[in-house]
């Protein structure tokens, strides 16, 4: 891949590959593991435990986020921002929600090529940030917008006037994306830099959630720490030195989920 940010999808594609397979009961994915020679060999072998598993915490959360956005809503959208090779609609699997992925041509052909594409969902290839694809989707439904390690690539001038183009494009609508905090971005471009230091660096941070929602002039649905089901639902399973992490992650803030009503 050529774009310095597409090759970074390898990083959450691995750990959800190591979570399915070492944690099946907080996180599986059944069609991911057909995936595995896709990844190269440094993705997988670089990151401990406690870095594979912050970087799958946040689709057992975006998941419960989903499922409740139907529940509620019934027959909706999906917009998988940046989707890499996630394969949420796989997961979701329900009748009601159109799923649709957006990423960039290069990526969109790597995933026709390695993965199948659900009866739910389309994939879009383009820049989100041109909001071109808009017109590919049903805007009088409502729209659960998901971005998962995707916008701490850009910088926060970029992510504001993104959620203004979303706010003017989309009439019910909600943004779930994941951020840390201007440490949190160092940590995180200091792991990055160990698999591989061409990858692309990141920017975009929130320091203060309620602050960002209101520069967005967007209502703070939820605010989730990254481990707060991790920690319960895995508890001695995990390493102690992991455990301690996590704990530490959440008391002090530093990877979390935004719910963005928009709209
Ligand atoms: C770290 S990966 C995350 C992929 C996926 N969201 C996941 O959680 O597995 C970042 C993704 O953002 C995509 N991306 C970067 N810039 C983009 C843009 N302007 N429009 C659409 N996708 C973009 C990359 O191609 C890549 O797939």
């Amino acid at each position: 891949m050529q774009n310095a940010i597409a090759k970074t999808l390898f990083i959450p594609l691995a750990a959800r590959l190591y979570a399915t397979q070492k944690f099946p009961e907080y996180f599986h994915d059944d069609v991911i593991l057909r995936l595995r020679e896709k990844i190269p060999e440094n993705f997988m072998k670089i990151s401990s435990e406690y870095e594979m598993l912050a970087s799958a915490a946040r689709y057992h959360e975006t998941d419960l986020m989903i499922r409740e956005f139907i529940s509620a809503h019934g027959v909706c959208n999906v917009v998988n921002l940046g989707c890499g090779l996630e394969t949420l609609a796989f997961r979701i699997d329900d009748g009601q929600a159109k799923v649709y992925g957006i990423d960039l041509p290069e990526v969109i052909s790597f995933r026709v090529d390695s993965l199948p594409v659900h009866k739910n969902e389309t994939l879009i290839a383009g820049d989100m940030f041109d909001m071109q694809w808009v017109e590919r989707i049903q805007r009088d439904l409502p729209t659960i917008f998901v971005s998962n390690g995707v916008f701490m690539y850009f910088e926060t001038a970029k992510i504001l006037n993104f959620v203004a183009d979303l706010k003017k494009n989309f009439n019910n609508a909600e943004l779930v994306f994941d951020a840390t905090t201007r440490w949190g971005i160092h940590c995180a471009n200091f792991y990055v830099s160990r698999i591989d230091k061409d990858l692309a660096k990141m920017h975009f941070f929130v320091q203060n959630p309620e602050e960002f929602a209101r520069r967005c002039d967007c209502k703070l649905a939820r605010f989730a720490h990254f481990f707060t089901t991790a920690r319960e639902m895995l508890r001695k399973k995990t390493k102690f030195s992991t455990r301690l992490l996590m704990a530490f992650v959440d008391t002090f803030d530093l990877a979390f989920l935004l719910r963005l009503k928009i709209s």
